[in-house]
């Protein structure tokens, strides 16, 4: 097992009714709050009204308005306000995109060039204010770590940043919220817990036991409910599993002991920075493909041995094994209603080329991941799926 360091400050408040802690947690850090939220699900839901009524204490600022794949524009107007308002919590009331954005913003709030400069230099990252999370969608398990994924429209990028002052100081995570969610949503969610497995469970390392007994555990719990959660949007138990599967995907519990760069991720990101789509219906075109192009003999027994425990395939041949469950993944997603290709999301093949140098330019992919690959490689997987 490699050496590693889990260290996780956010304080996670799971289960109906949490909210109720937010007016008492949030003193601890000042009276003056930045509420980011995205589009105006909250405001149909009445989440919006909950927290107003229950912060009416509070000098609230809000920076509606973020978008899925959020901008670095919306990072610089958050950033400005801040400042002007003496901001001492923001409070990110969404998904990915809100908290992701919060992130960005916390240390922004404290840098005094342009916001994007943080992402291209990691090391001008140096305080952030506190963020307190209310999730109302479970997918990117940004709720529980340091990472924060920003695009910028002008370079056709989408960008991480990452450190340990990043990480919510608090989130509170209700099943009840992702009631509302619409079933596109719910299903993209699910494809990402998935993603943010896959990515940690296929690397080399062999001796981590543990973790990927772990990883299987939340491999199984997502595809036991993701489609009870989009036949019964209401169903407690499924949305709390698949919740908190969300939250453990992404938490660095999973690649304890393992590491290596990432192989899906990589290549999704360029596709939703050029072509704005949205992140797990991206994994869901690219994990098969992916699959099937790295299977090899250096591969093989990694991918039987996801099959057998994970869909309980036990053929004795083990390419044949590992294949059945990459058909098995690959219906999963089919049954979530997920399209196979490119053209289904109105990417055609005329950046093709240019966004496989763009996935291996902005990533470890091609020295550090499971299966290096190289512009080449990454082509041959879009080519296959366009
Ligand atoms: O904007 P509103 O109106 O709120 O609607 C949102 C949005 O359109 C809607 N929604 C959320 N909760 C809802 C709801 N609608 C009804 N009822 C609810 N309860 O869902 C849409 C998607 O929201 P978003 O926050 O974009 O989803 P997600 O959590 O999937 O976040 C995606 C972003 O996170 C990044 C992705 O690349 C993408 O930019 N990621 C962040 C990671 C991290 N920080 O660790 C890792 C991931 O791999 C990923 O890259
Ligand atoms: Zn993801």
């Amino acid at each position: 097992m490699n050496n590693f360091t889990f260290h996780v400050p956010t304080d996670i408040r799971f289960g109906k009714g949490q909210i109720e802690c937010l007016p008492k947690e949030l003193e601890k850090y000042g009276k003056n709050v930045l509420l980011v939220y995205g589009g105006g699900s909250i405001k149909k839901t009445g989440l919006y009204d909950k927290l107003i009524a229950l912060l009416a204490d509070y000098n609230i600022v809000e920076l509606p308005g973020i978008e899925p794949n959020p901008k670095i524009d919306s990072i610089r107007k958050g950033t400005q306000l801040c400042k002007k308002h003496n901001i001492d919590v923001i409070l990110a009331v969404g998904g990915g995109s809100c908290i992701d954005a919060s992130k960005h913003i916390a240390c922004a709030a404290y840098y005094v060039g342009d916001a994007w400069e943080l992402v291209l230099d990691r090391s001008k990252m140096t305080r952030a204010l506190p963020i307190a999370v209310v999730l109302t969608i479970c997918a990117t398990g940004s709720e529980m770590n340091s990472g924060a994924v920003i695009s910028n429209e002008e370079t056709h990028e989408k960008l991480e940043i990452n450190g340990d002052i990043l990480y919510p100081a608090i989130s509170i995570c209700d099943p009840e919220y992702l009631y509302t969610l619409p079933k596109g949503q719910t299903a993209a969610g699910t494809v990402d817990i998935i993603s943010h497995v896959f990515e940690q469970y296929f690397q080399p390392n062999d001796e981590a036991y543990l973790t990927d007994r772990m990883a299987e555990s939340v491999l199984k719990t997502c595809f036991h409910y993701g489609l009870t959660a989009l036949e019964e949007p209401e169903n407690y138990e499924a949305r709390s599993n698949l919740m908190w599967a969300s939250t453990i995907g992404l938490n660095h519990l999973l690649t304890a002991g393992k590491g290596g760069a990432w192989s899906v991720h990589p290549i999704e990101h360029v596709l939703s920075a050029y072509y704005d789509i949205t992140h797990g219906v991206g994994l869901a075109i690219l994990t098969p493909a992916w699959m099937r192009y790295v299977l090899c003999d250096r591969t093989v027994d990694r991918f039987a041995m996801y099959a057998k425990n994970v869909w309980e395939i036990n053929d004795e041949d083990k390419y044949k094994a590992a294949a059945l469950g990459i058909e098995k993944t690959e219906i999963f997603f089919e049954k979530l209603g997920m399209p196979k290709t490119l053209s289904e999301v109105g990417i055609d093949d005329t950046k093709l080329k240019e966004m496989a140098g763009e996935a291996v330019r902005t990533s470890g992919i091609a020295e550090r991941a499971y299966y290096h690959l190289n512009t080449e490689d990454v082509l041959a997987i879009l080519e296959a799926v366009k």
